[in-house]
């Protein structure tokens, strides 16, 4: 598969937790993946001309009656196949071998020793720590197979038919927590599918730069800039293919957080795309006026901003949509043929009655990682790339009750203050904030009663953002950022931090 003139590795799902993390570990090794459903047929598979497959591990047992299957055609094409767990036991009895449910379930890392040689492992340490995690197991391999590794209580932990290019393992070389599982999917990458690494970012970005000028031709293109790092590499990317003709416009709802309209005024203004900013702080904020329930606040800035930029972008008839839409949105709203696990507002084309002539999407097929890499290749500043994830809503779901503009800037510096404190700590967190809690508590300052609002300070760590765990920021750190919002910042009297984990809690407040 030559998609975008890269060679490429098809990811055949079939369900598994880790589809993402094995699609990502080979553009790692710089040869494109691309995810499809594990009904995927052999004849659409042959017309897409991978230079191997992965198939995915999964959740079933091969008998079960609804367990997905591949096309067995797949295994005739010549193309080089790695079946990951349930991948390789389904591969095995597709194929004539037998599978069977484990005496000793294996679950977490586990010794696995090399048995044989196989290309697959060279360079790989035996034994070596490999993630595992089955209730079944291949208990006779099929015709022209033969067992490379095995684990204490798994006669059959890596198989392989060397001849026609099939391999198997048990155990999940993508994860981290498997040592030398990198070094064996670059040799099945580069040993058995003849990688030549062509999926760089720079032949990404020169086969989009040429898609995108085909596309719009002579018209125009119209982006919204959320503050986001999606929209926001999308825009340079499509200004590095059409420099004058792309008009990006920034609805500011007054709930960004301090500085960041400026900063997308820094990025984006004297470039040669046209930067439209809109001032609709006030027009928010009226609509929010005595609205205290969370999912009417977001509504109302929901509807609000669709209207707003609809408004402002009335005047651009005839043009492209552009949108920074990235892989996992895709992913996640089935367009590629998966589970639809949640929709996204931006993944689906453009209404009916569109005044829009088609919709550009250039990170369509990246992952949130490559995409903060592009950003950084087209120059963007490490304040816009490096952003951490910040709701649509903004700091209205960081403020809680009612919203007004005296909340807005008392939350505004709190936050600043505490992502000052811990940028400099260097404490490892995904994401941190300060929340102005609807709470006001009694305190003293000099000699007098005071009567402030409770500030509350979140850090997480996560890999997905679905579940967190909180940060255990040292009482230095803490103590630091204390001190200075309650000294900095009138209208504060007590600063707490929160140590809930997701779940119970979710990452945001509201
Ligand atoms: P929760 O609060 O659901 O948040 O645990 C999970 C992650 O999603 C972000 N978040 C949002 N992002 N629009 C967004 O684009 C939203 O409405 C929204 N709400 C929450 C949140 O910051 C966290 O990273």
């Amino acid at each position: 598969m030559r998609e975008k003139g890269h060679q490429t590795i098809l990811v055949l799902d079939f369900g598994g937790q880790y589809k993402e993390l094995i699609a990502r570990s080979v553009r790692g090794l710089k040869v494109h993946s691309v995810i499809l459903p594990g009904s995927t047929s052999a004849e659409e598979v042959r017309a897409l001309a991978p230079i191997g497959i992965i198939l995915t591990g999964g959740p079933f047992s091969v008998y079960a009656e609804d367990a997905p299957k591949a096309d067995p055609e797949l295994f005739g094409l010549g193309i080089p196949v790695l079946g990951i767990c349930y991948g390789m036991q389904m591969m095995s009895a597709a194929l004539g071998g037998e599978v069977l449910p484990c005496k000793v379930s294996e679950y977490g890392t586990t010794e696995v020793a090399v048995t044989a040689p196989c290309v697959l492992f060279d360079g790989v340490k035996s034994p070596m720590r490999a993630l595992m995690s089955h209730t079944d197991y291949v208990a006779k391999t099929p015709e022209g197979f033969r067992v490379t590794a095995v684990t204490e209580n798994c006669p059959a932990a890596a198989i392989a038919f060397d001849e026609r290019k099939l391999y198997g393992v048990q155990f999940h070389p993508e994860v981290e927590r498997t040592h030398g599982g990198k070094r064996l999917l670059k040799n099945f990458l580069y040993k058995v599918c003849g990688a030549v690494g062509d999926y760089t970012m720079d032949a990404y970005i020169e086969s989009e730069v040429k898609k995108i000028r085909d596309t719009v031709g002579e018209h125009e293109v119209v982006l919204g800039l959320s503050g986001g790092v999606d929209s926001a590499v999308a825009a340079a990317l499509i200004e590095r293919a059409v420099p004058d003709k792309l008009t990006c416009i920034f609805v500011d709802h007054g709930m960004m957080r301090k500085n960041e309209g400026e900063e997308i005024r820094a990025a984006f203004g004297g470039r040669s795309l046209r930067l439209v900013c809109v001032d609709a702080a006030d027009r928010f904020c009226s609509k929010l006026a005595g609205v205290t329930d969370p999912e009417q606040k977001r509504k109302i800035i929901g509807e609000e901003f669709v209207r707003v930029f609809e408004e402002e972008s009335a005047r651009y008839k005839g043009c492209f949509l552009a949108q920074g839409t990235i892989y996992p949105d895709v992913i996640e709203s089935g367009a590629i043929g998966g589970a639809n696990i949640k929709s996204h507002h931006n993944v689906g084309g453009l209404p009916k009655e569109s005044k829009f002539i088609g919709i550009v999407e250039p990170l369509r097929g990246l992952f949130k990682d490559e995409v903060r890499a592009l950003g950084r290749k087209l120059g963007l500043a490490e304040s816009i790339v490096g952003r951490q994830p910040f709701p649509g809503p903004g700091l209205a779901v960081r403020c809680l009750g009612e919203v007004t503009k005296e909340k807005l800037d008392i939350l505004r510096d709190a936050d600043i203050i505490f992502r000052e404190e811990m940028a400099r700590s260097k404490v490892k967190a995904d994401q941190y904030f300060a929340v102005l809690t609807s709470v006001r508590s009694v305190g003293v300052v000099g000699d007098f009663r005071a009567y402030g609002y409770v500030v509350a300070l979140r850090a997480v760590r996560t890999s997905d953002f679905m579940t967190c765990e909180y940060v255990r920021v040292p009482y230095t750190v803490l103590d630091r950022a204390a001190k200075r919002i309650v000294d900095e910042i009138p209208g504060v009297g007590r600063v707490v931090y929160d140590i809930t984990g997701k779940p119970p809690a979710t990452i945001e407040w509201e």
